[in-house]
């Protein structure tokens, strides 16, 4: 398969993902209008989508409805895109720049992105909820991991460490777990919850499948502490050199530039390893992994 399919793939995913967030977000005619054009306005028209990308590629692996599919994609961008308007918030990172756009409170007010973010994580399981096609105790199970990703065990505990830890100097186990919680675990489970949408999962497809989220998961924390330190805002479509500003523990100031770039090429070849039980078939989950580990913004 070539470099062409891959972006045509993509490009097919990410158009899919527009089309099924713009029919599954209340329309900014409903009242309250402002909230409904603030929930529109950060999730539609921006971002990588790289969640709803994994959500599809193992999903493809494993003969997912294509329905259900669209609402994990969505659901997983919907809890995604609420992280970070909070995470711009002033009590948080106070970013001004997300998506080459003014944050939401910036655009808004404060209270406003408090309030998208909390309907974006609400409107994210009623997508999942509204899945018609799956077996429901499939489904309920899928609506556990979601949360269970999405809370203190999982982003949200992460982020809770992040703000704890501006200053310290943390040791190289902790760091990796804030990583894999504060992001790690919202791509593990876009993973999971795509295939979910084909057929129960076998341990040993279950096992191959959380090792090289488990990879991914943290070389994509590893390239945006890069990134953050090496582009510049324009390219990000957020502002750059934020980590180093706010004394953020990151795997750039604990490893340096050089280590961390390993770091993340090693973990694309873990990501690869353990993609092996699927030969062929895992080719667009591979192709993801060398996307996050490469990618520039
Ligand atoms: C940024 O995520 C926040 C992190 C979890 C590191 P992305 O880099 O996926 O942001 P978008 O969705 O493309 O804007
Ligand atoms: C945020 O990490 C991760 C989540 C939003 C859960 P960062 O604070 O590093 O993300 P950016 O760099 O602002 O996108
Ligand atoms: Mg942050
Ligand atoms: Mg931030
Ligand atoms: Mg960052």
């Amino acid at each position: 398969m070539t470099d062409q399919d891959f972006q045509a793939w993509m490009q097919e995913v990410q158009a899919g993902v527009e089309t099924a967030l713009e029919t599954l977000l209340p329309p900014a005619s409903a009242v309250p209008h402002r909230l409904h054009e603030a929930m529109r306005y950060t999730a539609l028209g921006g971002g990588k989508r790289v969640r709803p990308l994994l959500a599809h590629a193992s999903g493809a692996l494993f003969g997912a409805e294509a329905g259900a599919l669209a609402r994990v994609a969505s659901a997983v961008e919907m809890i995604h895109v609420y992280s970070l308007v909070h995470d711009d918030m002033p009590c948080m990172d106070d970013d001004d720049l997300r998506r080459g756009k003014p944050t939401v409170h910036v655009a808004y007010d404060e209270a406003t992105a408090l309030l998208v973010g909390d309907a974006l994580q609400a409107q994210a399981f009623a997508a999942l909820a509204g899945i018609d096609s799956l077996p429901p105790a499939r489904q309920v199970a899928m609506l556990r991991l979601l949360a269970e990703a999405a809370g203190s065990g999982g982003m949200c505990g992460g982020q809770a460490i992040d703000l704890d830890s501006v200053g310290l100097a943390l040791q190289r186990e902790e760091l990796e777990r804030m990583h894999q919680l504060k992001t790690g675990a919202m791509l593990r489970v876009s993973v999971i919850l795509g295939a979910l949408c084909g057929k129960d999962l076998a341990p040993p497809e279950l096992e191959a499948l959380n090792a090289y989220a488990k990879a991914i998961g943290l070389a994509f924390q590893v390239v945006d502490d890069v990134l953050d330190a090496t582009a510049d805002s324009a390219t990000l479509g957020k502002t750059a050199g934020k980590d180093a500003a706010d004394n953020k523990p990151t795997y750039v100031s604990i490893l340096g530039l050089d280590q961390s770039k390993e770091l993340a090429e090693q973990l694309r070849r873990e990501a690869h390893q353990a993609l092996a039980p699927f030969g062929e078939q895992a080719q667009r989950l591979r192709e993801l992994a060398d996307l996050i580990v490469q990618r520039k913004a």
